[in-house]
């Protein structure tokens, strides 16, 4: 395939190396003279491991050339990867200054040769962007012609200094786009059939780029505080984060990274108050270990803030203990909301499959009056329903007269009477 790519920093000049692996063509484009010269004598104008040798075999086969001219590009490309820049604004948002300007002169080409193209947008760009701002820069200038153009965002997920390795071992391909003249793209990304693909809206493939490295931000300042408090206490530190490492079916794994509710139970808030407390004794200022209670503190009220909402006086929770499969209910967030609600004169019930009532007597015993035994009974008596644990699907298979249910459990179901937590 004939690929342009504009853009000759980190990303374009190790896509234009690595799609020339593939055997494309690529013609690569910069708005600096200088870029475009080093890369037409097969030189990579960034120093990434490979790409020079890579670089200078596609030469050598006839696959690089470079320019600065938009109307050249256009003229002999069938895709299009944009890796211009998106640097920070001074209030923290995106500029897409580069990517205005790329994509208006793009446009403006396309509408003169009347030819059909696909662009595949490389650049980390914010949700919507693609639907809401770039689409329509080239619906402006194409008008009826619109769909000469295929858009789609392709997002980079390459670590500087492996970029290459990344790039053909990538851990999935993301397609974001709503458009029907895929195929090109599809093709172009089939690189490799171990690589998992997703092909998904433009707005939820803009945003997996921010989760990832949000979470690549968070880590790094976590393994920073826990350590240094390890530190104060003498703790081998390098031996404490192997064993931690060690751990793939909990510490590093997919465990606790699916949203939904707040944490609770006997052991995280204690030993994260416990922590903070060590890191205190010995003066250090961990605001990220200290901020995350605080965290969960918010997404409890917004999970109240959302049952609020409804304005729904009789409220039915099924589940509240503080997760499946327990009967513990100690710190448990559902318990917690139900039990402001009940200040708060709402008419609440609740229920448990997992539930330890002769526990609940002895430690919540003004609560045992709301307990509810018969989820039929329950929902029957009420006008919303909370389910926090795993019967969502038996809850909705008794709610006949179709009340309002918001979920906060895990699982998922069609329905319409449903407002899910996330
Ligand atoms: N560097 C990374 O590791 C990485 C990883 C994933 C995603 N990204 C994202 O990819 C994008 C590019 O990142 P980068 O590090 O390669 O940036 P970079 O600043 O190294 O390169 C961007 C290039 O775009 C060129 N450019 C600007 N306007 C242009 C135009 N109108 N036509 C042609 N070229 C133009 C600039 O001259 C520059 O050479 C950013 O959105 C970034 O967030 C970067």
């Amino acid at each position: 395939m004939k690929i342009g790519i504009f853009g000759l920093g980190y990303v374009g000049v190790v896509n234009a190396a690595c799609f020339t692996k593939l055997g494309h063509y690529v013609i690569g484009c910069d708005v600096k003279e200088t870029k475009v010269d080093m890369l037409r004598k097969g030189k990579s104008p960034i120093y990434e491991p490979k790409v020079d040798e890579l670089l200078m075999e596609a030469l050598q086969s006839g696959q690089l050339s470079a320019t600065t001219s938009v109307s050249e590009v256009i003229n002999n490309a069938e895709v299009l990867l944009i890796c211009v820049g998106t640097p920070s604004n001074s209030n923290g948002e995106v500029n897409l200054d580069f990517i205005y300007n790329t994509s208006f002169e793009i446009a403006k080409e396309i509408k003169s040769l009347g030819k059909e193209i696909t662009i595949l947008y490389r650049s980390t760009i914010p949700p919507n962007t693609l639907k809401t701002y770039i689409e329509p820069i080239f619906k402006t200038i194409l008008k009826d012609e619109i769909s000469l153009v295929a858009l789609a965002f392709y997002p980079e997920f390459l670590r500087e200094g492996k970029a290459v390795d990344d790039f053909f071992n990538a851990p999935r391909i993301v397609l974001g786009s709503d458009s029907d003249q895929l195929d090109k793209a599809k093709n172009l990304l089939a690189y490799n059939p171990e690589i998992p693909f997703y092909h998904t809206n433009p707005q939820t493939s803009e945003f997996v780029k921010y989760v990832d490295n949000t979470f690549h931000a968070l880590k790094v300042a976590f393994v920073n505080e826990v350590y240094e408090v390890a530190k104060s206490f003498d703790v081998d530190v390098s031996t404490a984060n192997e064993i931690f490492l060690n751990d793939r079916s909990l510490n590093i794994s997919t465990a606790y990274l699916k949203p939904g509710l707040p944490f609770g139970g006997s052991c995280l808030p204690k030993d994260l108050r416990a922590i903070v407390a060590m890191a205190k004794s010995q003066n250090l200022k961990l605001p990220l270990l200290e901020s995350i209670s605080e965290s969960n503190a918010h997404a409890m009220n917004r999970l109240e803030q959302l049952i609020l909402k409804q304005n729904k006086s009789k409220i039915f929770f099924v589940g509240f203990t503080f997760k499946n499969y327990t009967d513990d209910y100690r710190e448990s967030p559902i318990l917690t909301i139900i039990e402001r609600l009940i200040k708060s004169n709402y008419d609440v019930k609740f229920t448990d499959v997992d539930a330890n009532l002769v526990n609940l007597r002895i430690d919540k015993p003004s609560l045992i009056k709301y307990y509810q035994e018969s989820i039929t009974e329950g929902i029957k008596c009420s006008d919303l329903i909370v389910v926090s644990k795993r019967y969502l699907v038996d809850v909705v298979k008794l709610n006949h007269d179709k009340k309002l249910i918001i979920n906060c459990s895990r699982r998922t179901i069609e329905d319409n009477s449903i407002i899910h937590l996330f």
